[in-house]
């Protein structure tokens, strides 16, 4: 059973996803750390990300970067999404990515292009999504949280550049699968959210 959940940045899908691994009692990858680590890696070069030479190069990055908290920050954030309109880049991450998705009792995984182009398969396919001022008002509260100074105005401009970028890109922009199953958090709590996907999932099973 695959679970392919996709969405823009800052949705909820993280937090559902982590959800429904728990609940179904699936392994969960979360796909967007692997375009934060190329983003990473090209700035630890001292690289350009809209420079597709530099950024296939990244895709190179050691596993452990995969912990590095700086893949965390929106400077990071900002760097995955130029890299990621490579197709070159993401040519090199599928392969992890597919065999992630096809590992023997299913998986599930999250990110922008999991339902389209990594599992078109996938049994389930969950496209959460939220209006930008509600999910810049859930990042801008995560980041006073963590003591980061920024303006509520400052996270909406970035959300809207970078949804601007992954829906316009030419390989796999962000846009839901045909039969995805959309689920809007703008006005659902946490637990409603997750509520509403173990539903979806449920039902599609
Ligand atoms: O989801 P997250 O914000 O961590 O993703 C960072 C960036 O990586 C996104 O803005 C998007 O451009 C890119 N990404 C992608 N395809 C995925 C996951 C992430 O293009 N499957």
């Amino acid at each position: 059973m695959i679970i392919a959940v996709d969405g823009p940045t800052a949705s909820g899908k993280g937090t559902i996803a982590t959800a429904l691994a728990e609940h179904f009692g699936l392994p969960h990858l979360d796909t967007g750390l692997l375009y934060r680590a190329v983003g990473r890696q090209v700035f630890l070069d001292g690289g350009n990300a809209d420079d597709g030479g530099d950024a296939l190069a990244a895709t190179g990055f050691p596993d452990s970067l995969l912990g590095d908290p700086h893949l965390r920050d929106e400077e990071t954030g900002g760097l995955a999404s130029r890299v990621s309109v490579h197709p070159t880049v993401r040519q090199a991450l599928y392969e992890r990515q597919r065999s992630f998705a096809t590992q023997p009792g299913g998986a599930v995984l999250d990110g922008r292009d999991i339902g389209t182009v990594i599992a078109p398969e996938a049994e389930a396919k969950l496209f959460i999504t939220a209006s930008v001022q509600a999910r810049a008002h859930r990042r801008f509260l995560e980041m006073r949280d963590r003591g980061v100074p920024v303006t509520l105005a400052e996270i909406e401009d970035d959300l809207r550049r970078r949804d601007e970028r992954d829906r316009n890109r030419a390989v796999a922009p962000l846009v839901p699968a045909a039969d995805a199953m959309v689920i809007d958090t703008s006005a659902l709590g946490r637990d409603e959210a997750i509520a509403a996907a173990i539903e979806a999932v449920t039902h599609a099973l």
